[in-house]
């Protein structure tokens, strides 16, 4: 209601007083619509503001749900004119606006601007009047294209003579050519480009988390936005010379060209969670320092991975069960180096690597493309259950072998401490290389921070759960008043939606699980402390605090998760 209240007042021109102008029609309709007064042009305008079918198609581009879009643009397309003059509009004379102001607005107070092919677009009332609006303004700021790219499927056209209507200026030239910038020799040159939208924890190298308020809005994480974690450039690996290399097995070495594992081996597909180690890091970190960049709670992602089973090119290379005598982990090595030339690596135990029901893949395909660079193109290792780091991007190489690889990542990170232990006491050879992840659940909305009406009644809490070793997450309990009382929320397990569809076979629930419940806010209060934690098939719980399971690499950290949320009262 207070934000409605907002746009009421906001002027329908933009703080810089740059007036908005139509698009110029070549039908008749719109002529009509053009002769007319300012005034009417207004009416006109705030006609289309107010009507649901449009809104709901721009927010469709914006803030990325495809149903939305779809039916925005169904009824849209009923009631609109064409959208050939578009490109005219390019000739049209409006004021050159330099990046540098398009990136002061970002806000509802400072007016919220975006560009688009060149255009700069003022959407500040659009995202007052929307209840999505706070999605939108992860585009503020900047460019539209790559939320296009994420989200919007259908029909460009359409939506886009809605946001011409919005149109306030041109993107300067220099600018417009800074976008497509000349890159630098640095080693990291060659990265791939990656979506503005993640958050960055690191840019060289790359890594990076999705916004929590849009992890859990699809089941299946898109490509674009699935959480990145790079130690090392990104190689350049062209896919025509690739050659993944299988030795230590009586077979000799095999090597395989792409084609071979495309082509000589039966392509599966399994849709498993990757969780990196350090996901949820900066909850340890508010408790003591730690070392490892400062993960949110989005350091985890969902895809569906198409390749070659492991155990099925491991058979073709020689494995038989006697290798399993002396044999009893599986190397892998990245095509990624550093200035030394030594490359990323990391082993799973060999009983995973060959077991049917593992389903370790040797995966070309993340939801149904090739793989991403930043995933490893053109071959990484999918090892469902277990902890990102094992999940070995830009494959080259595979060594059976008796030994752990010597890898500082499987040898000297990624291992679990006890909180007492310091850098001055810690041996990293007294603890396991961690494989399997505990089990762990976080809340995606509402946001740490933000604020409910109470006019509101109930609130929405959302989140993901998931468990390693293909545990399977079989309740979610959340609270509303700081862990006194609990309510059991509905899970997702598919992309279908609720309620979630049958289980998995046991100890194969590679996916995570989506939940969601809507619950009273709780009277009286100001603020709310909303819970969330997760059960698996095993009966593992979260611990309810970050200090017994603080650890100086800040992994594992899987307590209950809490956020904050205060409830605004009713001003009449
Ligand atoms: N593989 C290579 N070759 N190089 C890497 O830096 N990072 C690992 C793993 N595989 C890494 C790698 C870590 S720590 C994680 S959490 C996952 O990749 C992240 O995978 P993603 O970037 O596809 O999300």
């Amino acid at each position: 209601m207070l934000l409605l209240r907002h746009c009421r007042s906001l002027t329908p021109f933009s703080p810089l007083n740059i007036q908005r102008r139509l698009v110029t029609p070549v039908v008749a309709s719109c002529a009509v619509r053009l002769c007319s007064s300012r005034s009417e042009d207004q009416r006109f305008y705030y006609q289309q503001l107010h009507s649901p079918y449009w809104r709901y198609g721009l927010a469709g581009l914006l803030a990325g749900t495809g149903a939305v879009l779809a039916y925005g643009l169904h009824h849209h397309k009923a009631e609109r004119v064409d959208t050939s003059v578009l490109s005219e509009e390019k000739t049209s004379s409006f004021p050159t606006i330099s990046q540098e102001e398009v990136t002061k607005h970002r806000s509802l107070e400072d007016g919220v601007w975006v560009t688009f092919k060149g255009g700069v677009y003022d959407i500040t009332e659009f995202v007052a009047m929307h209840p999505g609006g706070d999605k939108i303004l992860l585009a503020a700021g900047g460019a539209l294209e790559p939320f296009w790219a994420l989200y919007a499927v259908h029909n460009q056209d359409h939506v886009l003579e809605i946001l011409s209507e919005y149109k306030v200026g041109e993107l300067s030239v220099e600018d417009l050519r800074k976008q497509q910038a000349v890159k630098s020799s640095d080693p990291y040159s060659t990265d791939p480009e990656r979506h503005p939208v993640l958050h960055i924890n690191s840019l060289k190298p790359f890594n990076a988390e999705p916004p929590p308020e849009i992890l859990t809005d699809s089941y299946i994480t898109p490509s674009a936005i699935f959480f990145k974690r790079n130690h090392l450039p990104v190689p350049q690996v062209d896919p025509a010379s690739f050659q993944l290399h299988v030795e230590g097995l009586p077979g000799g070495v095999l090597t395989l060209s792409l084609q071979d594992l495309k082509t000589r081996f039966p392509k599966h597909t399994v849709t498993a969670t990757l969780q990196c180690a350090g996901n949820r890091r900066s909850e340890m970190n508010k408790v003591k320092l730690v070392k490892g960049l400062n993960w949110g709670i989005a350091a985890i992602s969902n895809a569906t991975w198409g390749g070659a089973k492991l155990r099925d090119v491991l058979l073709a290379a020689g494995y038989n069960p006697d290798v399993a005598q002396w044999a009893h982990h599986v190397q892998f090595e990245g095509l990624d180096k550093d200035v030394t030339g030594t490359t990323y690596g990391a082993s799973i135990p060999l009983k995973k690597a060959v077991s049917e029901d593992g389903d370790v893949l040797l995966a070309y395909e993340m939801n149904g493309e090739d793989l991403p660079a930043d995933h490893g193109f053109p071959l990484r290792v999918v090892v469902p259950g277990t902890v990102g780091a094992r999940n070995v991007k830009w494959l080259g190489k595979i060594i059976v072998s008796a030994e752990e690889s010597s890898s500082h990542w499987q040898q000297n990170d990624y291992k679990g401490f006890s909180p007492g232990t310091d850098w001055d006491t810690v041996d990293f050879k007294s603890a396991p290389a961690i494989q399997e992840l505990p089990i762990q659940s976080a809340i995606t909305t509402p946001a740490d921070g933000s604020t409910i009406d109470r006019s509101q009644e109930t609130v929405t809490v959302k989140g993901y759960a998931w468990s390693g070793g293909g545990r399977e997450v079989v309740r979610v309990d959340v609270s509303l008043d700081g862990g006194k009382s609990w309510q059991v929320a509905q899970l997702q397990s598919s992309e279908k939606g609720l309620p979630p569809g049958p289980s998995p076979p046991t100890g194969q629930a590679w996916a995570w699980k989506l939940w969601e419940i809507e619950a009273p806010l709780p009277p009286e209060t100001q603020e709310v402390e909303i819970i969330c934690k997760a059960v698996d098939n095993s009966y593992n719980m979260q611990p309810d605090s970050v200090p017994p399971i603080w650890n100086l690499r800040g992994v594992l950290s899987n307590a209950w998760h809490r956020v904050k949320v205060k409830i605004r009262e009713d001003e009449e």
